[in-house]
């Protein structure tokens, strides 16, 4: 966790007022030789977002003792390669056998922690199941609990068509994959707001992302109701204490490739002038 601390290069300052400016929960002003500092109370407001550092032209400011240098280069990248991106995206149900890559994991680890929070919080954890030895395991613990769904129950549906899957040779809960992302919300920190929001927001980015990677992914709902119906199946997922269940996205690399993206309308959306 990094600390809430403000330090200034006084040399460096040029007093622009930029960092007091941007402050989203206006923590800063300046002292008498116009260097900023947090305001009295100001650091139990400050939501260690960084932007006080980020928004100051001369790398003067350093915020938990981070250095403005090793921070990274602001870039937007290229608006038609994300379009592309996000329409090429496919569900993925169909993946090979190897396990993800050790690069393929850590490129995915670093993203996850770039998505935002409401109020910056610390709230969204995750677990990555990362073998495909382990999701076996976890898909017997699942289908031993999915066999034991009686006629009257709302899970029974999932029942069937897990059946009807199996004949054909397939894996409805996790399709097939090697891995899957757990996501937890932490319902101390999160804002009761943003509990739903936060792990959602954090897996969308996952998703564009591991396709950018070439890797496929699919948000697995049916996966989750059983989760949250059968404690067995949660319990492998080592959901970190004070945390629920968000949402599971499984991924591997696809076994199957699109030719082309699909044709939507925009019709949904309303403009207000
Ligand atoms: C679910 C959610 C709700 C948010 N609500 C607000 C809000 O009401 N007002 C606001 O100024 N920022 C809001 N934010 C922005 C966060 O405060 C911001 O993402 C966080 O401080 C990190 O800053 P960054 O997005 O610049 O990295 C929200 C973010 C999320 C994910
Ligand atoms: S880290 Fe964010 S909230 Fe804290 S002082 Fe800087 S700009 Fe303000
Ligand atoms: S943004 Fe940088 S240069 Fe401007 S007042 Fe803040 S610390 Fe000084």
């Amino acid at each position: 966790m990094i600390q809430r601390t403000i330090t200034v290069e006084k040399e460096a300052c040029i007093h622009c007022g930029l960092c007091i400016r941007d402050c989203v929960a206006a923590c800063l002003e300046f002292d008498e030789e116009k260097i900023p500092r947090y305001l009295p109370e100001g650091e139990q407001r400050c939501l260690a977002c960084q932007h006080c550092m980020l928004v100051c032209p001369k790398g003067a400011l350093s915020f938990g003792g981070l250095q403005p240098e090793q921070c990274g280069t602001v870039s937007y990248g290229n608006h038609e390669e994300l379009l592309k991106l996000i329409k090429s995206r496919r569900s993925t149900r169909a993946y090979k056998k190897e396990d993800l890559s050790q690069e393929q994991l850590d490129k995915l680890t670093e993203m996850l922690a770039y998505a935002p929070t409401g109020v910056n919080a610390p709230s969204v954890r995750f677990s990555l199941v990362a073998t495909r030895k382990k999701m076996d395991k976890i898909r017997k613990i699942t289908y031993d609990c999915l066999n034991t769904v009686r006629a009257d129950s709302p899970l029974f549906i999932i029942k069937e068509m897990a059946e009807a899957s199996k004949r054909a040779g397939k894996d409805l809960v996790y399709r097939g994959a090697p891995a899957l992302v757990v996501a937890s919300v932490d319902t101390k920190t999160a804002a009761s707001v943003c509990q739903t929001v936060d792990p959602v927001i954090a897996l969308s980015y996952l998703e564009l992302y591991a396709a950018s990677l070439g890797l496929g992914t699919v948000w697995d709902g049916i996966a989750v109701a059983l989760a949250r119906t059968f404690p067995e199946i949660e319990a492998q997922f080592q959901i970190p204490q004070g945390c629920k269940l968000s949402f599971l996205m499984a991924l591997g690399i696809p076994d199957i490739s699109y030719q082309r993206t699909p044709q939507r309308t925009t019709d949904r959306i309303t403009i207000i002038r």
